[in-house]
């Protein structure tokens, strides 16, 4: 049976989409099966991240009006990896999608995979609610600033109004620069901690190859501090006790 991962924070743009893309790639090479969900019901763009957009037939919409299977959706990215696409054009008031949206569809391929992630939309609406319903873990992601360690702190207390139990809540502040936080012009890792009232699952840092790379292709390195970040934080999802490593952060 899978874990049930949403991935999930108040403010837009704080990095939800590329700490699945990340993460999913890294728990795929430690030989996990993994799914992630493009739950962006807005503006989906896993499917643009793994240079797949052209390849995109039918999404989780088609699978929950019944119009595919499941697997008749996947992508598969990598041998253990497979992305479940977001609807392009999504209907204001659809027919025939329920808040267990995620939930019916997690529940079909649960045994399938060890891990399933769910790529929220920012916010606490609606989309959240689908999310918490299909997962029994939540990470909130939040850059170091006032608005968004807000938005996460405003995602947790929706989440568990919708049902999800604080201790299966965990924090991931990306973009992360020591020097800025030195410099005092981001809030520090306790500020963020404190305000957001969520346990840390971890710290990614501020790369400048990520917001070019679907264009460029060029990677982090497997060496880089964001990639030793990102396998730190694969080792914690997997229960493993692994340092912070506040120095290897730049
Ligand atoms: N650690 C990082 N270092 C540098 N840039 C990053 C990092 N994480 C994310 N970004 C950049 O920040 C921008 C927003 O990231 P992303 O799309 O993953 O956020 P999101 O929370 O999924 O946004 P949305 O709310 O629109 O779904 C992108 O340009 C991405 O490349
Ligand atoms: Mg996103």
């Amino acid at each position: 049976m899978s874990e049930t991962i949403m991935i999930a924070s108040g403010k837009g743009g704080v990095g939800k989409s590329t700490a699945a893309a990340f993460l999913g790639k890294a728990l795929g090479k430690k030989n996990k099966r993994v799914l992630l969900i493009d739950g962006d019901t807005g503006l989906g763009a896993l499917d643009i991240i793994f240079g797949v957009a052209d390849k995109v037939m039918n999404t989780w919409l088609d699978i929950e009006l019944s119009n595919c299977s499941p697997e008749q959706a996947f992508i598969r990215i990598s041998e253990k990896l497979f992305l479940l696409p977001s609807p392009k054009f999504f209907p204001e008031n659809p027919e025939n999608v329920d808040e267990n949206v995620f939930n019916n569809i997690i529940r079909q391929c649960k045994n399938n995979f060890d891990y399933i992630f769910v790529d929220a939309s920012a916010g606490i609406e609606s989309n959240l609610k689908w999310a918490v319903k299909g997962c029994e873990k939540g990470i909130f992601v939040a850059t170091a600033d006032e608005i968004s360690v807000r938005g996460a702190a405003a995602a947790g207390d929706k989440a568990q109004e919708y049902g999800m139990k604080r201790e299966n809540m965990r924090l991931l502040i990306n973009r992360f620069s020591k020097k800025a936080a030195v410099k005092s012009r981001i809030l520090s890792i306790d500020g963020v901690i404190d305000k957001s009232g969520v346990m840390l699952l971890g710290i990614l840092p501020e790369d400048k190859k990520i917001p070019f790379s679907s264009v460029t292709n060029v990677f982090p390195g497997k060496k880089s501090p964001f990639m030793k970040a990102v396998s730190r934080v694969c080792g914690r999802i997997e229960g493993e006790n692994v340092p912070l490593k506040l120095n290897e952060l730049k």
